[in-house]
């Protein structure tokens, strides 16, 4: 476990990877230097910096107020809001749009006070995505195939893996597929009325997290800005629909 936790804290693999999810979005002929960017989760900015750099507008949300000074510091050129950004996103009724939106949520269960756990990873967001989107947007959001579970934090875990249940439903999510989370999450934006125009997954720290990108185009016709998970449709058809289409 050791080797994990000081094998994710080193920075130069982190910042090698977003900038190879940066070199997949040029050969999709995507032009970072248009872009109007967020950041939803700031921390210190560690991997947003290179994103950062190669687009026109950069903006982040985080919680932590003592972080503002070393954003700032970072992020010249950005606007840096403290916030809840899960709470500000169901709020949201701000016309900014916004063309490329990183997720770089906690892993695991998170709160606002100290040892609350009211969130999961992406999950209590990903639902209100669609209201930072204008037309189109890349949407890049970390996705835990196999977590790793720390020894010490058994009520953290158990609580992390029934939220892991309830979000992707009856299978084993201690051990996803991408083409199974690949159908999985087109199947979410489907029913959020966003379209899939391209999809990638790129690893972050093998087997664990991986990138997950998705071009999204809103469509004409709005199912409803909610999703509630027993509203998703049955993973396993799901699953075997996308492979034998070859997805
Ligand atoms: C994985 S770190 C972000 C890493 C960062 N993007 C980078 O490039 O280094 C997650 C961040 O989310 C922040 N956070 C946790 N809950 C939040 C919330 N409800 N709203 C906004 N930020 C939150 C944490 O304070 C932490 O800094």
């Amino acid at each position: 476990m050791k080797d994990i936790a000081k094998t994710i804290s080193n920075n130069n693999m982190f910042s090698l990877r977003i900038n190879q999810v940066l070199d997949f979005l040029k050969t999709k002929n995507v032009v970072l230097e248009k872009l109007n960017a967020i950041e939803i989760f700031g921390g210190v900015g560690q991997n947003d910096i290179a994103v950062a750099k190669s687009v026109k507008t950069f903006e982040i949300w985080e919680i932590d107020g003592k972080l503002k000074p070393k954003l700032e510091k970072k992020f010249p050129n950005a606007k840096i809001e403290i916030c809840n950004s899960i709470e500000r996103l169901s709020q949201y009724q701000n016309t900014s749009k916004f063309d490329l939106i990183m997720i770089d949520n906690p892993i695991s269960v998170f709160g606002t006070g100290k040892n609350s756990s009211e969130y999961c990873e992406h999950f209590d967001m990903i639902k209100n995505v669609g209201k930072l989107i204008g037309n189109e947007a890349i949407v890049i959001f970390l996705v835990n195939k196999k977590p790793f579970f720390f020894n010490k934090l058994k009520k953290k875990n158990e609580l992390w893996r029934k939220r892991r249940q309830e979000f992707y439903g009856n299978i084993n999510t201690n051990d996803m597929s991408i083409p199974f989370l690949t159908s999985f999450y087109t199947e979410l934006f489907r029913n959020m009325g966003l379209t899939t125009i391209f999809t990638n997954s790129i690893s972050r720290h093998d087997p664990h997290l991986d990138y997950f990108i998705f071009m999204l185009r809103k469509n004409d016709i709005q199912y409803g800005d909610s999703l509630k998970t027993f509203d998703w449709i049955s993973l396993d058809p799901l699953f075997s629909r996308n492979q034998s289409d070859n997805f």
